[in-house]
């Protein structure tokens, strides 16, 4: 007993020992491939580029199969954020000309009229163009709406930087227009229909939400900082607008983010990783109203989606339940064979990498009893509570957490040919680089991941402290916050539900059904937001040693207010 018990514990050190060193191997050798591969992507002097326009990001090199020789707003706006970043924090002060090039191209992007629209018409909607900065006009899946929000977000970040240092006249006259154009688009169209970021759902998409609230919310910041101050109650209004939107995509009882509002998939998506990567703020703690890395949300979120690509790719066979398995898109993904991507895998450890650093600043990590599924894979007897970082619970999980993420880095290691070259997939069957060649993409995915591994952070967009209105409107789909509270007398152990006509109430499903809070028992209690201005039926469920027992006829039935609160109270029946 006692000889198997050291033999697991020296097989965990080990364990840990070799996906951090294969981690530290992979940075150390990656790093400066996937910088060198990014800039061979952009024009016009990119190796990789030719024919690029100046400042132009090249997706990929591929020409067939697939052809990714296009320029992608968000593509595009992801990479120049990354580079903008190691810019304006001293890391590569030789960047400032591409940078400029960037913006420019935008601006001239802005303008080309093009199948989505004209400037002033949802042009900018546009996902793609053609890399001579021509329209592509063939069919695809437009408008993407995330696309100006990402562009506007990178543009802000160099524009702070030039106030920092003095130069406003080019940032008002220059920059600031541009800026105007994407943020007032997003302000404009947000609560439309959208492709999300895979190009294949027109709907309302999580990642293209977030990034839209984040764009709006320090738009109006630094609108005001410039003096613009007559768009930032605008800007303001429709952020908080956003910020209420983007609630109504957390699954309680699947405890993670549906992706998109249409789709007909399970909604377990790389999609909700990136969000909250690409929405981080180091300055907004755990806080779950915008998802932030270490909030319990995108923690739940994060084991529910990994563990989704556990049993359908080859190369995660024989992996332990709580290790780090490669990642792609989505489950249900068959596009060029449906394989794990790079930048989905390195996304994965990086939402991790960043919620290490805030615990670290924080001096804590809480446990709840949404995230604790996610914290049990590493303490399998761990409780809710409040773990402060002299605590040996906290050492002991946060190693495990550190070793979980570079176990991310260390599979796409694995699978990264030995010229360091990253495509876009690898075979889910055994691990060939597949797809197209040098994502430009995958290069900055990688080196993103790689900084949060080191800790790095690149500033705050004004996430901390928001606080969700209580209704919603704009979105299509105002929401009313209903209570609804039942006296019921129950045995120990026994449970009260509540499932109804709406897909807020599950749709009539028992197994679904949302639990009620048993605080102020006798009466059962929980809050949800329904659709205002709409009737809703439902009716209260008890559950007891698996056996359901549901309310007599008819249906409860309430119309909902067409804002505000609402309270309702029933006795058990
Ligand atoms: C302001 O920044 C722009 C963009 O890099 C540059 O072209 C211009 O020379 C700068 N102006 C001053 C006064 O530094
Ligand atoms: C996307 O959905 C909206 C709303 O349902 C619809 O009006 C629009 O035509 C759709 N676009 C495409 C390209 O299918
Ligand atoms: C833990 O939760 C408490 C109460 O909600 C909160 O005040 C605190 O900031 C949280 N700490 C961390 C590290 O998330
Ligand atoms: C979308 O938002 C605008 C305000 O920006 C509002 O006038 C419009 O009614 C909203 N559309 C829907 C469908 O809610």
């Amino acid at each position: 007993m006692r000889f198997t018990l050291l033999t697991s514990l020296v097989g965990l050190v080990v364990g840990a020992y070799a996906q951090s060193s294969a981690a530290d191997a992979y940075v150390a050798s990656e790093s400066p491939i996937a910088k060198q591969g990014v800039l061979n992507n952009i024009g016009p002097d990119g190796s990789k580029a030719h024919g690029a326009k100046a400042g132009i990001v090249v997706a990929s090199p591929s020409t067939s199969n697939p052809n990714y020789l296009y320029t992608w707003t968000r593509d595009s706006s992801l990479v120049f954020k990354l580079l903008i970043d190691q810019f304006a924090s001293g890391e590569d002060t030789s960047l400032r000309g591409l940078i400029d090039d960037f913006t420019s191209a935008e601006a001239i992007l802005q303008q080309v009229p093009n199948p989505s629209g004209t400037v002033s018409t949802g042009g900018l909607g546009e996902p793609k163009f053609n890399i001579d900065e021509t329209a592509f006009t063939d069919a695809w899946g437009r408008p993407q709406r995330d696309g100006p929000a990402l562009r506007a977000t990178a543009i802000i970040r160099y524009a702070n930087w030039l106030l920092d240092n003095g130069n406003t006249t080019y940032v008002s006259n220059t920059l600031w227009p541009v800026i105007q154009l994407d943020l007032d688009y997003v302000a404009n169209n947000w609560n439309q229909s959208t492709f999300d970021l895979w190009e294949e759902i027109n709907s309302s998409s999580f990642f293209t939400t977030a990034v839209q609230h984040r764009a709006l919310r320090e738009g109006a910041t630094f609108a005001s900082r410039i003096g613009q101050s007559s768009v930032v109650s605008g800007y303001t209004t429709q952020a908080n607008n956003l910020l209420c939107f983007l609630q109504s995509y957390w699954n309680p009882s699947g405890g993670y983010v549906t992706a998109n509002t249409g789709g007909g998939r399970s909604g377990k998506d790389a999609n909700t990783v990136l969000t909250s990567i690409h929405t981080f703020d180091p300055a907004a703690g755990c806080d779950a109203a915008t998802f932030q890395p270490c909030s319990d949300k995108a923690l739940s979120n994060l084991k529910v989606y990994v563990d989704a690509f556990r049993s359908i790719y080859t190369i995660n066979s024989g992996i332990a339940s709580n290790a780090a398995v490669a990642t792609g898109r989505y489950p249900e993904d068959s596009y060029q064979g449906g394989n794990p991507w790079y930048l989905t895998t390195s996304a994965v450890a990086e939402q991790l990498y960043d919620a290490l650093y805030v615990w670290d600043q924080l001096g804590a990590l809480n446990v709840t009893s949404t995230s604790l599924a996610f914290f049990q894979q590493f303490s399998s007897g761990i409780s809710t509570g409040t773990y402060p970082a002299s605590s040996s619970t906290y050492a002991t999980l946060t190693s495990a957490i550190r070793t979980f993420a570079d176990g991310f880095l260390a599979v796409n290691a694995k699978y990264t040919p030995a010229d360091g070259g990253l495509a876009e997939q690898y075979s889910r069957n055994d691990g060939t680089p597949l797809s197209a060649v040098d994502l430009t993409w995958s290069y900055a995915a990688a080196l993103t991941a790689f900084a949060a591994r080191e800790g790095k952070t690149y500033g705050s967009w004004g996430a901390a402290g928001l606080t969700v209105p209580a209704s919603c409107s704009g979105s299509g789909g105002a929401t009313v916050a209903v209570t609804f509270n039942v006296q019921a007398t129950t045995v120990f152990g026994e449970n009260i539900y509540i499932t109804g006509s709406v897909a807020a109430l599950q749709n009539w499903s028992p197994d679904n059904a949302l639990i009620l809070s048993a605080a102020n028992y006798p009466t059962w209690s929980i809050t949800v937001n329904l659709p205002a201005n709409t009737v809703v039926q439902y009716k209260y469920i008890r559950k007891f040693n698996g056996q359901v027992t549901w309310e007599s006829d008819p249906n409860n039935q309430i119309t909902t207010p067409s804002g505000g609160s609402f309270t309702q109270n029933d006795v058990w029946r």
